[in-house]
């Protein structure tokens, strides 16, 4: 064996999915990180025992197949607030700490749940379309839309996005009343029991939960119809929390005013019915995504990385779920 040659446990670190440019560079350059082939048997066979930390994205994650064949896996540093791709029953299982971006993101996530509300309930794309169409001097003036300020807004989840848009809307005169897996003590907003009975009371629902299966359809079919047909649907969290089948019906049935989607159940596929919409605002899941965001959400990423390389330890780590015993 040559003086250069890596020993075993030289090469720590695997990239899952693809990754911000500048942070698989850096990946690259500073722990020379390998990247997980789209076809892994050989090289999980070949390095799977050297691998400690990977880095991934919400896009991708790491299923408890992927965990169960890297033995010495310790860390799994997730580039974005949400982890419902990682398998965190499996971690737990395994040992295995997972790590997020929280905080850093809240007020350009938050940002885009106004704009989207603001966009959807106004009109203001479809108005642009409008103008960029020439249809203004044709056909006049575009037809009038929905009051965003002093309306009632539900959120569905009072974590910091939840919160951070509750703040804003707060400025804008609206009414905030939430739903939570627990009532938030000392939140000035109203909590109301079931999404069902939030959908009843709002103007607009906002999406503002976390992934994963415990959110699974919570926005079903049933809230959905309970928001009604001067009802708006804003979902800024994960696609899998709405039922996008009986939204979709819904929009094309009338029974839903409209809908501010930037976030679908099938990344990067959007309902076809969706785009022809002027009351629908869909965008392609970039509510983090600003230069000044993502370069924080990158640092905090490294941040979790080099920690957990030198102490074990990791910066903002999830909470453990409890491993079922049995
Ligand atoms: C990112 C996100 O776009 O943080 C999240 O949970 O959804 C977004 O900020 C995504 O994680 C990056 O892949």
């Amino acid at each position: 064996m040559s003086a250069e040659a890596p020993t075993p446990q030289s090469r720590p670190v695997l990239q899952v999915g693809p990754l911000k440019p500048s942070l698989a560079q850096t990946l690259q350059d500073d722990y020379a990180a390998y990247v997980l082939p789209d076809e892994p048997a050989e090289f999980l066979s070949a390095h799977g025992e050297e691998i400690r930390a990977v880095v991934t994205s919400g896009r991708t994650g790491v299923d408890a197949g992927l965990m169960a064949v890297l033995p010495n896996l310790g860390a799994v540093v997730n580039f974005g607030v949400g982890y419902d791709t990682t398998d965190v029953n499996a971690a737990a299982a395994h040992g295995v700490l997972v790590s997020n971006t929280p905080d850093v993101l809240t007020d350009c996530v938050a940002d885009t749940a106004v704009g989207l509300m603001i966009d959807t309930l106004r009109q203001f794309s479809a108005s642009d379309g409008y103008v960029r169409a020439g249809r203004w001097p044709r056909e006049g003036m575009y037809p009038l839309t929905r009051q965003v300020s002093n309306t009632q807004v539900g959120i569905i989840g009072l974590g910091r996005i939840g919160r951070a848009i509750a703040l804003r809307l707060s400025a804008f005169g609206c009414v905030i009343l939430y739903h939570n897996r627990h009532e938030v003590e000392g939140s000035p907003y109203a909590f109301v029991g079931s999404p069902v009975e939030l959908a009843r009371d709002v103007d607009v629902l906002i999406v503002a939960a976390a992934g994963g299966s415990g959110t699974q359809g919570l926005v079903s079919r049933e809230v959905i119809d309970a928001l009604g047909a001067d009802g708006y649907l804003v979902n800024i969290a994960r696609g899998s929390v709405v039922d996008e089948d009986a939204l979709v019906e819904a929009l094309i049935g009338g029974r839903l005013a409209g809908a501010g989607l930037d976030v679908f159940a099938d990344e990067p596929n959007v309902p076809e019915a969706l785009l022809t919409m002027d009351n629908v605002v869909v965008l392609p899941h970039v509510a983090s995504g600003t230069v000044q965001t993502r370069a924080a959400m990158e640092e905090l990423t490294l941040r979790n990385l080099d920690s957990f390389l030198k102490s074990g330890q990791l910066v903002t780590p999830v909470p453990v779920p409890a491993v079922a015993s049995g």
